[in-house]
């Protein structure tokens, strides 16, 4: 039972996970402020790129059409019927969760923390709430039949722990100048 909520709440995911991950990897190039500033401070800094950013939706996007055209596979070798993504939902969770890891780079910089800060809690959830926001928006009957208070509690308590891990591993092979 439970593992039937895990798997899914994963499933569901997972184009809304790998954006920023495609980020760190694709980043570099122009910041997204352009370098401007506000009351002293970087709008958002340079750890956050056009190239990273436009990288990291289309990756999450054309993950969730990847995964869409392997579904009927994996939903019968795990014995659960996976969700399909619509397109405004691979859309919607892509883009939202670059909007959210923005937000979050925004709000660190209002907050005085420098580029590579950490903000404990901001840091692993800030994706979520952004993909979770976008794609209710744009998807808002997919979203109320794929993601039940039941769904949004194991994707709550499970990503920060995915994302801790991802993160360590990333800077453990060199790819993050930090481990957050
Ligand atoms: N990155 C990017 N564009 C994005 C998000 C991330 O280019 N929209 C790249 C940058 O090279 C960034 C790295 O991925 O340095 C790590 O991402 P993140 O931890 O989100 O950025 P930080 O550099 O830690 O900056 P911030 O303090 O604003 O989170
Ligand atoms: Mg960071």
């Amino acid at each position: 039972m439970v593992g039937v909520l895990v798997i899914t709440a994963v499933w569901a995911m997972l184009p809304a996970y790998v954006p920023n991950n495609i980020a760190v990897v694709s980043g570099g190039s122009r910041p997204v402020d352009g370098g401007r500033t506000w009351a002293g401070r970087r709008i958002l800094g340079d750890g956050k790129t056009w190239r990273g950013t436009i990288v990291g939706i289309a990756g999450g996007f054309l993950l969730a059409l990847g995964l869409n055209s392997i579904n009927p596979t994996v939903s019968t070798v795990v014995g659960v019927q996976l969700p399909i993504f619509s397109l405004g939902a691979a859309i919607g969770l892509a883009t939202g969760a670059m909007a959210g890891d923005i937000g979050a780079s925004f709000l660190k910089r209002r907050s005085g923390r420098e580029r590579g800060a950490s903000f404990p809690g901001l840091d692993q959830l800030d994706f979520v709430i952004g993909a979770l926001c976008l794609a209710a928006l744009v998807a808002s009957d997919w979203f109320a039949t794929v993601f039940t208070l039941d769904i949004i509690a194991v994707v709550v308590v499970l990503t920060p722990l995915f994302h801790v891990a991802t993160n360590v591993l990333a800077y453990s092979v060199g790819l993050k100048a930090e481990p957050w």
